[in-house]
């Protein structure tokens, strides 16, 4: 497996497959631990189900016949849904945005006008991809009012717009059931057979080294506990899960009972210069 995703079917589970990779840059993506994830992914199975979608990197990389694919952020989730039912409206509105600090502030300042709830969902499509191709290390972070709050990033010539990318994952989507949830509701949508991957935001290594705030409220480690219940009823139910997570005493005391492998991938999303690069990752399976 490489981040590109290849030409033809290498599953039952999949179709053939276009030339994708995530349109958004999302902190966590797993397009570096790709190749690790894609070789224990089940040879087989009936539908594919990722709970913490984020950009779906391992989701375009398997383009799978049928999914369910669902994330707590609603913008994400509408996000999707716009790339895969009105990519041509969406390409329309995002011509008009520039890589531009002043833009970047007056298109980050709309979620606080009265009447951002009733923006479109293209509309809102098209500012999500702006301000995460344009934003500090494509972070995504929101205030306690919901307001979207990182800053400007400093790049050479970012791509807001890539037409090909964006059509081929749209593409890729058109078969997929998509969902705005919490991780816990595939405990009901799951049956035997199904495949599901896990890639919940990450378990701290210390009290401030890692980024896990995606949305209000966090990942705290009563989720991780939470996460685990929800694994130990899959696995009684007879569906496959994968997971990945940080390389800690917690999450490996966690999931003693199941297969668990340390595994060396690399982590781009720091501020700190000297926390970037190759880190050790936890991936567990329950076969
Ligand atoms: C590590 S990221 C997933 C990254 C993704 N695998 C990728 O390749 O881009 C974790 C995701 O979990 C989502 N999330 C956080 N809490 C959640 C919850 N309770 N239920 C479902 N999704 C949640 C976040 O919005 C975020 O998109």
């Amino acid at each position: 497996m490489t981040t590109n995703c290849a030409t033809t079917s290498d599953s039952d589970s999949t179709t053939t497959k276009r030339i994708c990779r995530p349109f958004l840059k999302w902190a966590g993506g797993k397009g570096q631990l790709l190749g690790q994830l894609g070789k224990r992914v089940p040879a087989s199975y009936n539908r594919y189900i990722e709970p913490f979608l984020g950009g779906g990197a391992l989701y375009f990389s398997l383009q799978p016949k049928t999914a369910y694919l669902s994330d707590l952020n609603p913008d994400l989730i509408n996000c999707f849904e716009v790339v895969r039912s009105h990519l041509p409206a969406l390409i329309e509105e995002l011509k008009t945005y520039r890589y531009d600090r002043d833009m970047y502030y007056a298109v980050r300042a709309l979620d606080r006008e009265p009447g951002f709830a009733q923006t479109s969902p293209i509309s809102r499509a098209a500012r999500f991809i702006y301000l995460n191709k344009t934003c500090f290390n494509g972070l995504f972070r929101v205030n306690s009012k919901g307001h979207f709050n990182v800053p400007f990033g400093a790049y050479k010539d970012p791509t807001i717009l890539d037409i090909t990318n964006l059509t081929a994952c749209g593409e890729a989507l058109k078969s997929a059931i998509l969902k705005t949830g919490t991780f816990e509701d595939v405990v009901e949508i799951a049956e035997e057979g199904d495949f599901v991957y896990f890639d919940p935001p990450y378990a701290p290594a210390s009290n401030t080294a890692d980024f896990t705030q995606y949305v209000s409220g966090g990942f705290d480690e009563s989720c991780q506990e939470v996460l685990l219940l929800t694994c130990l009823k899959l696995h009684q139910k007879g569906v496959k899960w994968m997971l990945s997570n940080s390389n800690t005493p917690i999450i490996q005391e966690l999931y003693r009972g199941f297969k668990v492998e340390t595994v060396e991938a690399g982590r781009s999303i720091n501020s700190r210069a000297d926390k970037r690069g190759p880190v050790l990752e936890l991936i567990v399976r329950n076969y």
